[in-house]
């Protein structure tokens, strides 16, 4: 709801005008002179203000140049005496938005004010639809200068067939470049394949890939078309290429070569229409060295490199990120971030990149109650890997400790009282200990 703050010094007309914006469900404040608006200007945002001209005191040209030097797109109408015409000229030529010549019908300047307000809600969408668009690229949210650059990149290579290669750290976006890679490419009608190169058993691979005749092992009972097939006109998204082992490398070298390939099993050569796209969170050049991965494969595979900055190297992002995912997670709730989230959001390192920072939006909607979202619930994880040998006994119930406080909270939504319930302890030790583990900023 608008809000609209009237500057009149003559009671009858101020109160008549608010009365009937009041009617049309406009927020409106009054005052009779230029002091005491400039003092409600200072701490509420108005979205139109209309002033007379001629108030004791500061003058309402005096209080249209303040407005426009001190709020953002506070819109103005000025009222001016008949005869004093050239006053409304001037107060035009200084930023107001219109005016009207007194003594006015109600009818008269209602019509000017919706106006100014449509117009102002049309700019605020727009506005709102252009950082939107900004921030986007596809399905990615961002804009950091290092994830423009990605975005670029992408632009330069969709419509290629050259081979490109997505690194970066786990949760940085990898997949989700390539998908994009994938619908902003000529091939985008065809299919979009993944091969998790990590999740296949060594024996079970080459198969997954090239797929396999009857009969060409034990087990392979009939025909079946690998990844490399099934992408025919697609694209091919080769997940943890670091993890293929050595003598599949030399095949898949081979198919990187001539689009062609055969079964296992099989002797006929099959070709594929096919753009690969690799990605890894490996130093594959380190792996080179060690004779782990190819190097004519590497250097197959490196045409276009795409590196994706770790989250805590794009600050600007995550705070972009964290609302987005709000968005989508929220369901019809409406939270809001306090500047106390956001401070964490932005100084948090993020070892899971993009992946932990959704995770913990999703855990943050679900520990919330009010309207204020509690990044700090969330955030505040412990690790729970335990290093038998490397730390004492203490250590490691310390950490199982937070660990069930954690939970505990989390169960109770946040209630400390609650939590202490739960945990069978004082509710004094429970604060206690949740300043030793440093889970403070929990609501009572
Ligand atoms: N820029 C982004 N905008 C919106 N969502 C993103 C962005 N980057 C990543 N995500 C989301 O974060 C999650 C992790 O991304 P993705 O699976 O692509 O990461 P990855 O680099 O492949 O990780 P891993 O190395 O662990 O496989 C996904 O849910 C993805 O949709
Ligand atoms: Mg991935």
């Amino acid at each position: 709801m608008e809000k609209i703050l009237i500057v009149e010094d003559e009671e009858n007309i101020r109160e008549i005008l608010a009365r009937s914006l009041r009617e049309k469900k406009y927020l409106v404040e009054t005052a009779p002179d230029g002091e005491t608006a400039a003092s409600a200007l200072a701490v509420r945002e108005f979205d139109l203000v209309i002033s007379d001209l001629k108030l004791p005191g500061r003058s309402g040209l005096e209080l249209l140049d303040w407005i426009k030097e001190n709020t953002h797109d506070t819109a103005v109408i000025i009222m001016t005496a008949f005869g004093s015409i050239e006053n409304a000229v001037e107060a035009i030529k200084r930023g107001a938005d219109d005016y009207v010549v007194k003594p006015f019908h109600l009818d008269e300047i209602e019509v000017k004010i919706d106006r100014l307000i449509q117009e102002k809600r049309l700019l605020e969408k727009n506005r709102y639809l252009q950082e939107e668009s900004d921030a986007r690229f596809g399905s990615l949210v961002g804009s950091s200068p290092a994830i423009r650059e990605v975005f670029h990149k992408i632009d330069q290579v969709a419509a290629t067939d050259t081979t490109v290669l997505i690194t970066g750290e786990t949760g940085t976006g990898k997949e989700l470049v390539a998908h994009t890679l994938h619908q902003r490419s000529p091939r985008a009608a065809g299919p979009f394949i993944i091969a998790h190169c990590a999740a296949y058993s060594q024996n079970l691979i080459e198969s997954e890939l090239f797929g396999h005749e009857r009969g060409a092992f034990t087990g392979a009972v009939g025909q079946r078309k690998g990844r490399l097939e099934l992408s025919h006109q697609g694209t091919l998204f080769l997940d943890e290429l670091g993890e293929i082992p050595l003598d599949i490398q030399v095949k898949l070298l081979r198919f990187l070569e001539n689009k062609t390939f055969e079964r296992v099993g099989g002797s006929e050569p099959i070709t594929v229409a096919v753009h690969v796209i690799g990605a890894t969170h490996r130093n594959l050049l380190q792996m080179v060295r060690e004779k782990q991965f190819r190097e004519d494969l590497y250097w197959r595979m490196n045409v276009f490199p795409i590196n994706l900055p770790a989250l805590k190297e794009r600050e600007e992002d995550s705070l972009l990120l964290a609302r987005h995912f709000l968005q989508t997670k929220q369901g019809n709730r409406h939270f809001t971030l306090t500047r106390f989230s956001e401070r964490l959001l932005r100084e948090y390192h993020w070892p899971g990149n993009v992946r932990e920072l959704e995770n913990i939006i999703e855990r943050a909607v679900l520990l919330s109650t009010g309207e204020t979202l509690r990044v700090d619930l969330a955030l505040a994880r412990p690790s729970e890997e335990y290093h038998l040998g490397a730390e004492n006994l203490g250590k490691i119930l310390e950490k199982l400790e937070r660990s069930l406080i954690q939970d505990a909270l989390t169960q109770s939504s946040g209630v400390q009282a609650q939590a202490a319930k739960l945990l069978g302890i004082q509710r004094s030790t429970l604060q206690y200990k949740l300043q030793k583990y440093g889970l403070i900023g929990s609501e009572s």
